[in-house]
């Protein structure tokens, strides 16, 4: 079979995909987030191929995929971009070049990609960093974490803290002119799990207390002891994130244990006595009635899965796991979350227990958002409302950072 007769299969296929994938009513742009939905089906499929054919892992793809969008780091009238290592772990710096008469504030930015792919070099995240630097006059620090399934939990989390920690010291806030009380640590998706985690860590630290002055979590996953909240039930085909393609890939920064897996797809991988924890991610406790909708609670099932995953039970891969003494010393904080979107209801939970504790939250429900929406904004796929969404997240860092 020759090769366009294998890209003409595909197109077909992919065309089909697109006219048949049933979306939301009220989704703003179908055509482009069928085109963008279908892109990510396609991938999560042929991934899927290969991994049977033996060709590569299911995770290969997407890193693959994301390798292909990195950037090279590129200087512009208004920004200066360098790669360099904090602490040996590789960051990219977006630097104003514009004369500033008081100190800068700084953006800490977490890229999204499930633990096991992407990297702050990928296009879209590039173009929101140099944005950011260039609206706020912020110097923007890009954390180029180590990723699953090479390196397991906490690698991804270590590194974070590493980099900040490294970017927090007098002499190093001193040489890129950043003012020390104007620091905003940001995340998309797992970005936004790990940005979440480094908040609390860093906040519940007597050393680095208050030293944080903002949290922006973007769609955020905050936990993955429930995989059966009202969102996954709600989207699990997606748009975007298919319940089966995101536990695939964040189970993978636990382990690589297919029974793992398994058990997760169930929603019963907690071990025995971890019941206790429930109460944290309770949705019948902290879902706003409107999208509890005709959901009915059930109890988690516990100690199916054999072997042990400490990880599973810990608040640093999921930081909803976090006591209210833990939350309530949590800085100023903006959430986004998207209707549309399988952990939508993450998000949501979070907004009303660190309300519930009196943090004060600014919080962005996009009625017609998708998953991802902010990454959207180069070919093939750009979406005016992630344009919208990126404009309305640096107006909050406008006005409160
Ligand atoms: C530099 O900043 C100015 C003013 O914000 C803007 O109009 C211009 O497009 C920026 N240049 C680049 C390359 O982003
Ligand atoms: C940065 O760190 C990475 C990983 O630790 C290493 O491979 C690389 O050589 C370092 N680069 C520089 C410029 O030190
Ligand atoms: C969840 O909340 C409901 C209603 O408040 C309660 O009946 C149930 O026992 C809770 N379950 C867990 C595991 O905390
Ligand atoms: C768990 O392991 C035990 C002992 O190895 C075995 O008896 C049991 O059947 C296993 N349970 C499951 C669900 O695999």
């Amino acid at each position: 079979m020759g090769y366009k007769t294998l890209c003409f299969g595909f197109s077909c296929i992919l065309f089909a995909y697109c006219v048949y994938s049933p979306l939301p009513e009220n989704i703003e742009e179908p055509w482009r987030v069928r085109l963008a939905d279908t892109l990510i089906k396609m991938t999560s499929l042929l991934a899927t191929l290969f991994e049977n054919i033996g060709l590569m892992k299911y995770e290969g793809l997407f890193s693959i995929i994301a390798k292909m969008h990195f950037t090279k780091p590129v200087s512009d009238e208004n920004i200066t971009v360098i790669d360099t290592n904090f602490s040996d772990i590789p960051v990219r710096l977006y630097l104003p070049r514009r004369k500033s008469e008081r100190q800068r504030p700084a953006v800490i930015f977490i890229h999204g990609g499930a633990f096991v792919s992407g990297s702050c070099k990928v296009s879209a995240y590039d173009d929101l960093n140099r944005w950011t630097a260039n609206k706020l006059n912020a110097v923007v620090v890009g954390i180029d974490y180590r990723l699953a399934p090479q390196y397991p939990f906490p690698a991804a989390l270590e590194d974070c803290i590493f980099v900040i920690k490294f970017f927090l010291q007098d002499k190093v806030l001193a040489e890129y002119g950043v003012d020390a009380t104007r620091i905003c640590i940001m995340g998309d998706s797992s970005g936004g799990t790990l940005a979440a985690t480094v908040v609390q860590l860093l906040q519940n630290d007597p050393e680095y207390k208050d030293r944080i002055k903002a949290q922006a979590l973007i769609y955020p996953g905050l936990q993955l002891i429930d995989t059966l909240l009202p969102s996954h039930r709600e989207y699990k085909h997606g748009p975007i994130l298919s319940r089966e393609m995101l536990i695939k890939l964040v189970c993978l920064y636990v382990s690589e244990d297919k029974a793992l897996l398994q058990a997760a797809l169930r929603n019963e991988h907690m071990p025995e006595g971890s019941r206790h924890l429930f109460k944290f991610v309770n949705w019948s406790d902290f879902l706003p009635e409107k999208f509890k909708k005709n959901h009915v609670y059930t109890e988690p099932i516990l100690g199916k899965l054999n072997g042990s995953y400490p990880a599973l039970v810990d608040s640093r891969m999921s930081p909803s796991l976090a006591s209210d003494s833990q939350l309530q010393s949590l800085p100023l904080t903006y959430i986004v979350t998207c209707e549309h979107d399988l952990i939508r209801d993450d998000g949501l939970m979070y907004v009303t227990r660190l309300r519930n504790v009196g943090v004060q939250v600014t919080h962005d429900h996009i009625e017609k958002g998708i998953h991802g929406a902010m990454s959207f904004t180069r070919a093939p796929v750009f979406l005016q409302l992630g344009l919208r969404m990126r404009d309305r997240y640096i107006s909050w860092l406008e006005e409160n950072l």
